[in-house]
């Protein structure tokens, strides 16, 4: 019951905190003004007084929120500091006010520009937890970076020749230049983007692709203008299309807007090809996933796991479990909505046993999975087959039991599994396949050799 309280105390911190700063801003107005207003003195002196007892209120409530609220001290620590700060400011000038000795001496204006300084730098760390970190200085670099030229693109595979060059890179491109203003919710121009039917649809003046003359096309003249023509797409200050990019939507509109053609019988360009189409094969996955939910990255970290994006702006992320050794197969379910996003998992030192691979097996874009130094004997590791994108499997100071091997043959798609076990020599039991052999690396070479000389 009382912890239920506490925990709507804490709740309540969003709405609590905004009496101390509507108290302060109040204030400094007045300040601001106190040659014009005689009554000031009496006035700030009430409101630095509730000033100071609304900011204790909202640290408390700060502080449940905190402990009941599943975040990590290191992401709440500074606004905590600054909160108090905040609080201390206003007191101390409330002690000014009413002309407490030690007080008397300091100047009104530190007060003033103090106060200022302390409620934004509180405010916007309190944003950064609740919005994430970005949620300010995102559109800031956004502004601060527009017309400059984008990142690399993403590339496909040779093998994508036979896939339809609509739905395989022109709708991504749109994905991600356009559809942010044409979509269901927000149709700039009455123009949706995000599927091919909306796309013939078109927007407020009607078609935008000209199936007759395609030169006439809305989206290809838009694409086309000077960028600082107001009807220039995407707009001044949006992520721009490449080079390359207004190449190929040009040459796919050119050649008759086919969203059933292959990638081959548009005949493109050599160099289109080399910018957009790799022979190798990406190690990660490069189909898109949703970015992972914000909640549920902060209650793995609470509990001292790490969960990181495998690079800037990736939504692939990779996880470890090292600080937090009591780990357990249970445990896997608080990742369970953000599986899709794990690339990396290492489960390495942690207490996890072989039924973990039936819950492991949804995790459908694991790439690398590390077990080293755990229980597991390898009895269910089959039930991984279907993860077409898990390549290396590391098995390093387990229990592996060496019968287990035939079941790894059933992952068909894993590149390497690491076995080299330090107080035990295991062997493959099976000598048929040579292919599958070279997947397995027992690494005992050298020590192997080493051991047998300390042996002998
Ligand atoms: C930042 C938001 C934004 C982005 C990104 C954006 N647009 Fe637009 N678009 C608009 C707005 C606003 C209008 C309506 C005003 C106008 O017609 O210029 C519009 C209108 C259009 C129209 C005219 C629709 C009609 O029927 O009048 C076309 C065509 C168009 N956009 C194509 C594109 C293409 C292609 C891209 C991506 C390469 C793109 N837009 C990206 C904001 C955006």
């Amino acid at each position: 019951m009382f912890d239920d309280l506490l925990i709507l105390i804490g709740r309540f911190h969003p709405l609590i905190i905004h009496l101390p700063i509507g108290f302060i801003i109040l204030g400094i107005l007045i300040e601001l003004n106190s040659k014009k207003l005689k009554w000031s003195n009496d006035a700030l002196k009430f409101i630095f007084f509730w000033a100071t007892i609304t900011g204790v209120l909202s640290i408390v409530s700060g502080y449940l929120q905190y402990q009941n609220g599943g975040y990590l001290w290191q992401t709440v620590q500074n606004h905590f500091l600054a909160g108090i700060l905040t609080v201390i400011l206003s007191f101390s000038f409330y002690q000014k006010l009413i002309e407490k000795s030690f007080f008397k001496l300091l100047p009104r204006k530190l007060f003033t520009v103090g106060n200022s300084i302390v409620l934004l730098l509180a405010g916007h760390l309190g944003g950064n937890i609740t919005h994430g970190e970005e949620h300010l200085t995102e559109p800031i670099k956004n502004l601060a970076s527009f017309n400059k030229v984008q990142s690399k693109p993403i590339k496909y595979y040779k093998d994508y020749k036979e896939k339809p060059l609509f739905s395989s890179v022109i709708q991504p491109i749109l994905d991600e230049k356009c559809v942010k203003c044409h979509n269901s919710k927000k149709s700039s121009g009455k123009l949706k983007m995000h599927n091919s039917n909306e796309l013939i649809k078109g927007g407020r003046n009607g078609s935008i692709i000209n199936f007759e003359r395609p030169e006439m096309s809305e989206m290809y003249i838009r694409i086309h203008l000077p960028k600082d023509k107001k009807k220039h797409m995407p707009p001044k200050g949006g992520k721009q299309l490449t080079r390359e990019e207004i190449n190929l939507v040009s040459n796919w509109i050119k050649d008759g807007s086919s969203f059933k053609k292959s990638v081959e019988e548009f005949k493109l360009d050599e160099n289109l090809i080399n910018y957009f189409f790799t022979i190798e094969k990406p190690f990660y996955p490069t189909e898109n996933v949703e970015m992972p939910n914000i909640e549920t990255l902060e209650k793995v970290r609470a509990k001292n796991i790490l969960i990181n994006p495998i690079s800037k702006n990736s939504n692939f992320f990779s996880v470890n479990t090292l600080n937090y050794s009591e780990f357990k197969d249970i445990d896997l379910s608080i990742m369970s909505s953000v599986r899709e996003n794990i690339v990396n998992l290492d489960l390495s030192y942690s207490k996890i046993t072989d039924s973990i691979f039936f819950n492991l097996k949804y995790y459908t874009n694991l790439t690398v999975l590390k077990l080293n130094n755990t229980n597991i004997l390898g009895e269910n590791i089959d039930e991984l087959s279907q993860l077409k994108n898990l390549k290396r499997i590391y098995l390093v100071n387990t229990k592996f039991d060496a019968q287990n091997t035939e079941k790894l043959i059933r992952l068909k798609y894993l590149e390497k599994v690491y076995l080299f076990q330090e107080d035990r020599i295991l062997e493959t039991p099976l000598k048929s396949s040579k292919d599958f052999e070279e997947i397995l690396d027992f690494g005992n070479y050298s020590l192997n050799n080493s051991k047998q000389n300390k042996e002998s």
